[in-house]
């Protein structure tokens, strides 16, 4: 009998000639829903949003590596899957550019209110009852980035042209990056401080948890712009909520929120000031494919007895 791979994100993200290239070696199967029947005799999984913690994994007694289709894996205990030998893979590098083209897709787009205006053309342009409100200049702002990894630089990278100021904050100083792109690193406290827009590109981890919260929009200007593409809980939802319905700060463009899918009744959602999109920042055909691949590059090598190659950093140096 093939050993059995699990695919969990759909075949829009995994796409069944992509689940060809496992099939001479095992039988892909998509699951919905709760599938924890099938993990009995699963040897991979390819993870969409699943929790993967002990109690999953002590529920799948063959699984041998858990590719989540994603860079962030917040949602995959690796502690727990290292004791299990689990790998726990991710797609990292082939989603960063498509991550930055929405920030900037977000940025623009609150910056010259383009989903108003959208509605605005359609519904009322023609019964010349009220001009359209007017929107902001890029040139001459300043643009601070929590966070520079890879999403942060291509985000940087495509800053060049539109005349702004660029700042960032990380725990890691890139003097590399400062260099090649003329972007200065600043304290955080300052980040907050001077930022006209702040784009947050940090992972989710116990220290980022929470990172934005009442105190730090209380630092910002009250002009300044919020932009998350990250992951929702690392702004306070409440406290962001408090602050753009208090004008403490102007507004928030946001593709991720602390509960996805976000509620219909979120209080967010209501606010004029704020622009939501629904967790899409790699949701682009090309990009989608590339992690489908990587995520079969993954799943293929483990099925071959090598190492496979796209493991999280913490399992850099292990091998079951
Ligand atoms: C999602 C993401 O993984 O890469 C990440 O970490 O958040 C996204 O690419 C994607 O929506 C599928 O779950």
């Amino acid at each position: 009998m093939k050993p059995k791979v699990l695919v969990s994100c759909g075949k829009l993200n995994f796409p069944e000639d992509v689940a060809d290239k496992l099939r001479p070696l095992a039988d892909v199967v998509y699951v919905q829903g709760d599938y924890k029947k099938e993990l009995d005799e699963a040897k991979a999984i390819v993870a969409g949003g699943d929790v993967v913690n002990e109690e999953y994994l002590k529920g799948a007694p063959k699984l041998g590596v858990v590719a989540r289709f994603g860079v962030g894996y917040d949602t995959v205990d690796v502690e727990a899957c290292t004791r299990h030998g689990v790998y726990a893979c991710h797609t990292p590098d082939v989603l960063s550019e498509a991550v930055a083209d929405l920030t900037w897709a977000l940025i623009l787009s609150w910056m010259r209110r383009v989903p108003e205006a959208d509605k605005y053309t359609r519904e009322e342009w023609a019964k010349r009852q009220r001009g359209f409100p007017l929107g902001w200049d890029m040139g001459g702002k300043t643009l601070g980035f929590l966070g520079l990894g890879r999403i942060g630089v291509e985000a940087v990278k495509r800053g060049k042209g539109f005349g702004v100021k660029m700042i960032y904050h990380d725990v890691v100083r890139r003097q590399d990056m400062e260099a090649q792109y003329g972007i200065t690193y600043v304290p955080f406290e300052e980040l907050l401080k001077t930022a006209d827009i702040i784009s947050v590109h940090v992972p989710l981890l116990p220290s980022t948890k929470g990172i934005l919260s009442t105190k730090q929009f209380h630092m910002m200007k009250p002009t300044a712009l919020v932009v998350n593409t990250s992951r929702g809980p690392v702004i306070d939802q409440k406290a962001l909520t408090e602050a753009l319905k208090a004008k403490r700060i102007a507004g928030a463009a946001l593709d991720v929120f602390e509960v996805e899918p976000a509620p219909l009744t979120e209080e967010l959602l209501k606010l004029d000031n704020v622009i939501v999109t629904p967790h899409i920042a790699s949701a682009t055909w090309e990009t989608r494919r590339k992690m489908a691949e990587r995520c079969a590059e993954s799943i293929k090598a483990y099925l071959e007895g090598k190492r496979p190659p796209f493991t999280v950093p913490e399992q850099r140096n292990v091998t079951f």
